[in-house]
């Protein structure tokens, strides 16, 4: 682990859950995740759960994201629900999630307008970035992920980059049990860092944090944690059990232990 950037391991549980078994999920999980002081747990619960679950949840072991949200502060904008409003509530936001790209055909400047709203509001962005199985087959793994990068941080300032965080998750792998394998993710997690030094110097790049993401599972959690540039992981399905979720946090302690010995 490079000094200074703590391990962090995220659960996306999608929109899965109801309010009521997201709040005994979350009693699940206090008992059996320690608080350390290597590793940040974030939960991503759906929006409805996310309120209660600000006033149930102990910040020293848990920080909360929100999986999606809209980009201006306030106004007539039915059904939407603003960063500004998440102040306080969320402490991270999921941003660029290859559902909402692919699904909600979210467009860049949607996500840069949400990096942007995410961070004049004091919520930490993960950015996600990542190709499909069609880029990937054509070679094109390496110009999309800058790409995404370079319109994603567009309106960002180096002062913002202290608190960004950026998820590789290519698109093929997410919820398919298809995980790529270490190499692959250790080349690009090298792009990704390039191309953050390329735009906002290497100092300002240090505090960036980068993760992983898809089809992560307890088993293949070390072996991701031990690659170079990767500070943690973004964990779908897996984060839903709770005995898994915990050996993966587990596992992020321990890589953060074997690194100092
Ligand atoms: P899975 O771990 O279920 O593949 O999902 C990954 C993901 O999309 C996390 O945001």
């Amino acid at each position: 682990m490079t000094p200074g950037r703590k391990k962090l391991i995220v659960g996306n549980w999608k929109m899965n859950l109801s309010v009521h078994e997201a709040s005994l999920y979350l009693h699940k999980l206090s008992d059996k995740i320690p608080v350390r002081r290597d590793v940040e747990v974030v939960l991503a619960p759906t929006l409805l759960a996310l309120q209660p679950l600000s006033l149930q949840v102990n910040r020293r072991q848990f920080k909360l994201a929100v999986q999606n949200f809209y980009w201006r502060d306030h106004g007539a904008y039915t059904g939407e629900v603003s960063a500004a409003q998440l102040h306080s509530i969320a402490d991270y936001a999921i941003i660029g999630h290859s559902e909402r790209r692919h699904t909600f055909h979210e467009s860049e400047k949607d996500i840069r307008s949400k990096v942007q709203a995410a961070v004049r509001n004091r919520i930490k962005p993960i950015l996600c970035i990542g190709e499909t199985a069609s880029e990937r087959s054509y070679g094109e793994t390496n110009d999309v992920l800058r790409d995404q990068l370079t319109s994603g941080l567009a309106n960002l300032t180096s002062d913002d980059l202290e608190t960004l965080v950026i998820a590789y998750e290519p698109v093929w792998a997410i919820g398919t049990g298809d995980n790529a394998n270490p190499s692959d993710v250790h080349g690009a997690v090298k792009v990704i860092r390039n191309e953050l030094k390329h735009l906002y110097g290497t100092k300002a790049t240090e505090a960036v944090r980068v993760l992983y993401g898809g089809s992560v599972k307890s088993s293949s959690a070390a072996d991701y944690l031990a690659v170079k540039g990767v500070d943690g992981l973004l964990v779908g399905g897996a984060s839903l059990d709770s005995h898994a979720f915990t050996e993966i946090v587990t596992k992020a302690h321990e890589s953060t232990t074997e690194a100092k010995t």
